[in-house]
């Protein structure tokens, strides 16, 4: 019963789109209607507005982060094992992609998947991150990183710590988000995906 609860409000977490929710702060379009029309930080860049990006990005990766530290941190206390912190990690996840509060329309789940790595581990995080940046750095697609750390981030967390539940809910979560990126795995493909910055058209 804890699990499910702890499941639920993970997933109500998650459903908090901060693209949308700091967009309107900043009185912006929304996400939803220019660029890719995904409500994520990269596409919240396209708005040309860096501050609410960085908002969107820091919002969606503490949400991501605080599911998993509030599982981990009072999992002893409520009876939460190793497999019940691997099924909230993948609520907020699921919550982030298709949020209650948004008629299940939700993002790509980058920021939110990093959050979730850091509050495992952060060095698993660091990791990711750094995979996320090399990849940005050298070819300037958002995309292209992240789908790149997604496939790194198991076998990261596979040489830290082994098999595990958590490893088993990190193979999901970058599976989900691999494939929520199909769009842009075609733009890339076709050479038409949009450089990291570039403005919303
Ligand atoms: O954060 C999601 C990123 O990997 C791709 O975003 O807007 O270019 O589809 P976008």
């Amino acid at each position: 019963m804890n699990t499910l609860l702890a499941m639920l409000a993970a997933y109500l977490l998650g459903s908090i789109s901060f693209a949308v929710v700091v967009s309107k702060m900043f009185r912006l379009s929304d996400p939803r209607t220019y660029g890719s029309k995904n409500p994520g930080a990269t596409n919240v860049l396209r708005s040309g507005n860096k501050a609410a990006a960085v908002l969107t990005l820091i919002g969606d990766g503490a949400k991501g982060w605080l599911a998993v530290w509030l599982a981990v941190k009072f999992g002893d206390q409520f009876g939460l094992g190793d497999t019940a912190v691997a099924l909230v990690t993948l609520a907020v996840f699921l919550g982030h992609l298709w949020p209650v509060f948004f008629k299940f329309v939700g993002g790509k789940g980058v920021a939110t998947a990093l959050g979730v790595l850091l509050g495992i581990n952060p060095w698993l995080g660091l990791a990711t991150l750094v995979t996320w940046l090399v990849v940005v750095y050298a070819f300037r697609y958002s995309s292209l990183g992240a789908l790149i750390a997604a496939i790194f981030a198991p076998f990261y967390y596979g040489l830290l710590f082994g098999p595990d539940p958590k490893l088993l809910a990190i193979f999901v979560m970058s599976g989900l988000l691999i494939y929520r990126h199909g769009s842009n795995i075609g733009n890339l493909m076709q050479g038409k995906e949009s450089r990291l910055g570039s403005k919303k058209k």
